[in-house]
């Protein structure tokens, strides 16, 4: 039996294609969601839209500060694992509910496998950075989407038998639902024409919580707004730090945040994409649609050296700059889709899974 593990919106279009292989090839698994995002936008949306089968249990954890709630997914996943007994335990991505259940596993030794292993931005400030490394060291298992990610492993001592580079499930869920994500032409909904549009999102704590940054930031979108129509699906803790600082709009549109179908047509057809997502990040790669990151530093850097993407900070001059740089095509270079982003990553993934299985 494999306990596959989900918390917060990345994780389910990332392991959306590998639940869905493994029920394909009949391979005994439970779903279980911590509940770390719970509101209909953030989760029920990406079920409907992912064909993701209702998780088998939802430990409705919800939020809380970083270490409460890390801690209620760890005590909470524990007598699921002691329940369940299963022979692995698969988690993605860097955020809470990965770490935390990662850990309650490897403490009932439990082997886990980490699927997005080896990302790293070298930032500690980022509570994603620390994730991805305690994660990784937990795990028997890593399997990395980029080349930079055996490198890093290595460097922290993890040997190769461990790694298997499967690429980017993410990816894999592009590539099923595009064409019915661009049927939908979620942009005219929103008064939009193709290409002619910038979408912005915004949500990493670094950019949140220095309300002079973020008073650049909005300066910046503001401006940006008046020579490109901005759309800004919002992020629910997004939202409320703007509606604290009274920071509003005139030249941007606000709206929810998007189901997976309609926020992936909308950045298909996107003029650019100006974010501080690390998905995005690789998403507008595998779409060939300009990205320009406003971080300091990326742990992605293929959709740098191969795709579409920009890291520019979040300094307003840079932003205009490379904003009006872009609109203008200046600097674009030819750009690919990064090695085994080809929609078989999941079968990959349970390929390894299946002979790890067999052999252990
Ligand atoms: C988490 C991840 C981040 C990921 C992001 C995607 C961690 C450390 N961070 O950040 O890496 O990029 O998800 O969205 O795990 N909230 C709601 N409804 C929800 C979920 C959250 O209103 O369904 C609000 C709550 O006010 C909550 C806040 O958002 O306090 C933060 O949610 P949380 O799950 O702690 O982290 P994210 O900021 O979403």
């Amino acid at each position: 039996m494999i306990l596959n593990v989900v918390g917060a919106r990345p994780n389910f279009v990332k392991m959306a294609p590998v639940v869905k292989e493994m029920i394909r090839r009949g391979m005994p698994q439970v779903l279980v969601h911590t509940g770390q995002h719970y509101d209909r936008e953030m989760s029920d949306l990406f079920f409907r839209d992912l064909e993701f089968p209702a998780p088998d249990m939802n430990l409705g954890v919800g939020s809380g500060t970083h270490a409460a709630q890390t801690a209620k997914i760890l005590e909470s996943f524990e007598p699921v694992c002691i329940k369940v007994k299963p022979r692995l335990v698969l988690v993605a991505g860097d955020v809470n509910s990965t770490i935390a259940c990662a850990l309650a596993a490897a403490k009932l030794h439990i082997p886990v496998a980490h699927l997005e292993a080896g990302l790293r931005s070298f930032d500690r400030g980022m509570p994603e950075e620390i994730n991805r490394i305690l994660t990784d060291h937990l795990a028997e298992l890593l399997f990395t989407t980029e080349p930079s990610g055996k490198k890093h492993l290595n460097a922290e001592g993890i040997g190769d038998s461990k790694i298997h580079f499967v690429g980017n499930t993410m990816i894999d869920s592009l590539r099923e639902f595009l064409a019915r994500s661009l049927a939908r032409e979620p942009w005219k909904a929103k008064g939009l024409e193709e290409k002619k549009y910038g979408l912005v999102t915004l949500h990493r704590p670094e950019n949140l919580e220095d309300a002079s940054k973020l008073s650049g930031i909005h300066a910046a979108l503001e401006e940006t707004g008046k020579i490109l129509p901005l759309i800004f699906p919002m992020h629910p803790r997004t939202k409320a730090r703007f509606a604290e600082l009274n920071m509003r709009w005139t030249h941007v549109k606000i709206c929810e945040p998007l189901g997976y179908l309609d926020f992936l047509g909308m950045m298909a057809r996107a003029r650019l994409v100006l974010t501080d997502s690390g998905g995005i990040q690789e998403e507008t790669t595998a779409l060939g649609v300009p990205c320009l990151t406003l971080r300091g530093n990326t742990e992605r850097p293929v959709t740098i050296e191969e795709g579409t993407n920009r890291v520019i900070g979040t300094d307003p001059a840079r932003i205009a700059e490379e904003v009006r740089s872009a609109l203008n095509g200046g600097q674009r270079k030819e750009a690919r889709v990064p090695s085994l982003w080809d929609g078989k990553a999941a079968a990959r993934v349970a390929d390894v899974i299946q002979a790890w299985k067999a052999a252990s």
